[in-house]
Parts: structure tokens; C-alpha cells; sequence
């Protein structure tokens, strides 16, 4: 198969932790006989500096041009600490979601056996969790108009969400639940906000096409509690922009990191693989930062055209790894290995060579 990707490193560890992808990613065409074609564009903070726009029209091109994108992160601290910034490096990353459309971000969270004592929850709480988040991602709170008064003593950012935008994503979590263990728990604030009451009203309507789903409702102050009490109950996860948001977070607790978070983005016409965590700029250039998300995220990529023997590769190879502990320093605090040996000691595995990954 020939496949076009755009490659948007973004900020921080982003740069790092993509060319570990992509050094996965050939080793991947390698085996199978693939062609992978990449095409790298700015986005961000660094598009920001390069161009005075976080996401230039020529990244755009690039994007709408290519078959999928596979993302590293955004932000970095200079904006951060200045809540003035007007342009700002993640609305690179918001403004890209809305242009291509990509309404649903999927984000799935499972264990892994050697990880589970490290875990800072109990062992028999975690164990054998494997659900996965749907999350609205074009819409809500992240989108409403926003306002400052002029003496800039109020604020508001408007949360709106239309029946459409919560009909297409909700197929899409229905179908998932029924074709996994057929659970969905739509977590929202029913309670208190109208936006909510209408995803309840609208996913009610909607279960009536999906009658071997059952179906939960959970409010997301219990949810966040849940999450931790009891991961297992949980099978799909559907929710709003921001709540997905805030959970998909915690739920990397579970997981053991959120380096080992990847996420799939999809909606009308493309797709785009980005890891969970952000651009952890403190650790920028040191060769530390966990390569897994991202490198998980480009097996997400994969199964998205049906290359489901080539994904497994990839996710056979990241256990094997973290069962040998050539874990970068969020899993292995005692003798780390870095950013690039991870990687290297993957696409040996891959290609099943002589591994070179003693070199720290
Ligand atoms: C994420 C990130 C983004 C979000 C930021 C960088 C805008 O936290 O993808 O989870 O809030 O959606
Ligand atoms: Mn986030």
C-alpha cells in the first residue's frame, strides 16, 4: 500500500517522539512492502515563530493533500505564562480539527501485565481495564465564542452543541460498543447544564437502533471518581470536547503513563494520529521523552486503512519492550534507556535483527 502522511511535529517532545514514529513506520513498509511517503509542515509555537500563524496555510495544503496525519504536540511555555498571548500555539491544533473536520477522537486505554505494580493504584483495580473514549472533538466549550469585556474584568467562552454534532459521533461509539463488550456510558452534567440534556435526549433516541448496547449514564464529577474506583465497569465512553478531555488524562493513570496514550482522530474526509500528552517542553531535546504514544498512535494510523497484521507488529513490539523495561524514564526511574533507543530496540524487534538497543 502507498500512503501519504503528513508529518506535523508541533513543539516540545514533538519533533523526538515523531521521528521515532516514522523510524517505526519504515520499518514497517520494509517488512510488508509498503511505500510511506511523509511530508513534514509547521504547526504550533514554531509555526508561530516561522510565520506569525500556528497553523500556516501551507500545512493546511499539506494536510488536506495527504492521506492521514500523524501529529506530535503543541504548546510551550512562553504562552503559557502569558494568558495575553492573543495568538496562541494550540489554536494551530483547534483550528486544524475544525478545518478537517475531525468530529471524534478516539482514545483507548488498556494495561499492560509488567506495568501493573508500578501502578500508583491497586493492582486488582487495574487490571485487565481496557476501554476506550470517545470524545467530541470539534465541538462545546473549546468552540463557543469567546469574550473579554473591555475593562478586562469579565470573561466567557460559550458552550453549544448542535443534535447533528452529537448524532455522528454517537453512531460512531454505538458501533464500537457493539463490537467490543457492548457497554456505552455517556458521562455529561445532566444536572446542571442544558448541552447536556440534549446529548442525554438525542443518545436515548439513538439506543433504539442499538439494542444489544446497553446503556449508562454517568454525571462527570462521578465519573472522574469511578474511573479510579472501579476502571473495569467501563467499556465505550462517550462525552463532550472537555470532559473527554479532562478524563482521558486521568484515565493515563491506569495505563501506567500518558506516554503510552494514543488517540485517533477522525471525521469527514482524513484522519489524524496524535499522541494524548502534550509538549512536555522541559524535557525538549534531552532524549527522554516516551516515544510510545506516538509510535502507538502511528499503529492506530495503520489499523485506520486496514493494515491490522502490521498494527499488531507495532503493538507487539511496544509490549515487549515494556516487559523487558527499555522504558524511558516516566516507566523505568532505576536505568532508563532513551527516547531513540526505545525506538531502535522496536524496529529491530520489527525486522527481527540484532538488537542495538544496549547503546543507551
Ligand atoms: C489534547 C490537548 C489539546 C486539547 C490542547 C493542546 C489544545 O490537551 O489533545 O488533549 O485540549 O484538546
Ligand atoms: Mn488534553
Amino acid at each position: 500500500m502507498k500512503l501519504k502522511i503528513a508529518l506535523l511535529p508541533g513543539d516540545g517532545i514533538g519533533p523526538e517522539v515523531i521521528q521515532q514514529a516514522t523510524k517505526i513506520l519504515d520499518a514497517i513498509a520494509k517488512k510488508y512492502n509498503h511505500i510511506f511517503e511523509y511530508k513534514t509542515a509547521l504547526v504550533g509555537a514554531i509555526a508561530i515563530e516561522e510565520t506569525g500563524n500556528p497553523l500556516p496555510n501551507k500545512t493546511l495544503e499539506t494536510c488536506s493533500d495527504a492521506d492521514a496525519i500523524l501529529f506530535g504536540a503543541i504548546g510551550d511555555p512562553k504562552y503559557d505564562n502569558n494568558p495575553s498571548a492573543k495568538i496562541r500555539p494550540e489554536q494551530g491544533l483547534l483550528k486544524l480539527r475544525k478545518k478537517l473536520g475531525l468530529f471524534a477522537n478516539i482514545r483507548p486505554i488498556t494495561t499492560y501485565n509488567s506495568l501493573i505494580h508500578k501502578s500508583n493504584l491497586k493492582k486488582d483495580v487495574i487490571k485487565g481495564t481496557d476501554f476506550v473514549i470517545y470524545r467530541e472533538l470539534t465541538g462545546g466549550i473549546y468552540f463557543g465564542e469567546k469574550k473579554l469585556s473591555a475593562d478586562g474584568n469579565s470573561a466567557s467562552d460559550n458552550c453549544n452543541y448542535t443534535a447533528n454534532e452529537i448524532d455522528r459521533i454517537a453512531h460512531l461509539a454505538f458501533k464500537a460498543a457493539s463490537v467490543r463488550r457492548k457497554k456505552l456510558t455517556l458521562v455529561d452534567k445532566a444536572n446542571v447544564l442544558e448541552t447536556s440534556r440534549l446529548w442525554r435526549k438525542r443518545i436515548i433516541k439513538m439506543a433504539k437502533e442499538y439494542p444489544t448496547v446497553k446503556l449508562e449514564f454517568l454525571f462527570v464529577d462521578n465519573a472522574a471518581m469511578q474511573l479510579i474506583l472501579n476502571p473495569k465497569q467501563f467499556d465505550v465512553i462517550l462525552t463532550e470536547n472537555m470532559f473527554g478531555d479532562i478524563l482521558s488524562d486521568e484515565a493515563s493513570v491506569i495505563s501506567g503513563s500518558i506516554g503510552l496514550l494514543a488517540s485517533a482522530s477522525i471525521g469527514e474526509h482524513t484522519a489524524l494520529f496524535e499522541p494524548v500528552h502534550g509538549s512536555y517542553s522541559q524535557a525538549k531535546e534531552k532524549n527522554i521523552a516516551n516515544p510510545l504514544a506516538a509510535i502507538l498512535s502511528a499503529a492506530m494510523l495503520l489499523e485506520y486503512f486496514d493494515l491490522f497484521d502490521e498494527a499488531e507488529d507495532i503493538k507487539n513490539a511496544v509490549e515487549k519492550s515494556i516487559d523487558l523495561n527499555i522504558s524511558t524514564p516516566d516507566l523505568n526511574t532505576t536505568n532508563h534507556f532513551s527516547t531513540t533507543s526505545v525506538g531502535n530496540f522496536l524496529r529491530d524487534f520489527i525486522l527481527d535483527e540484532e538488537n542495538t538497543f544496549y547503546n543507551k
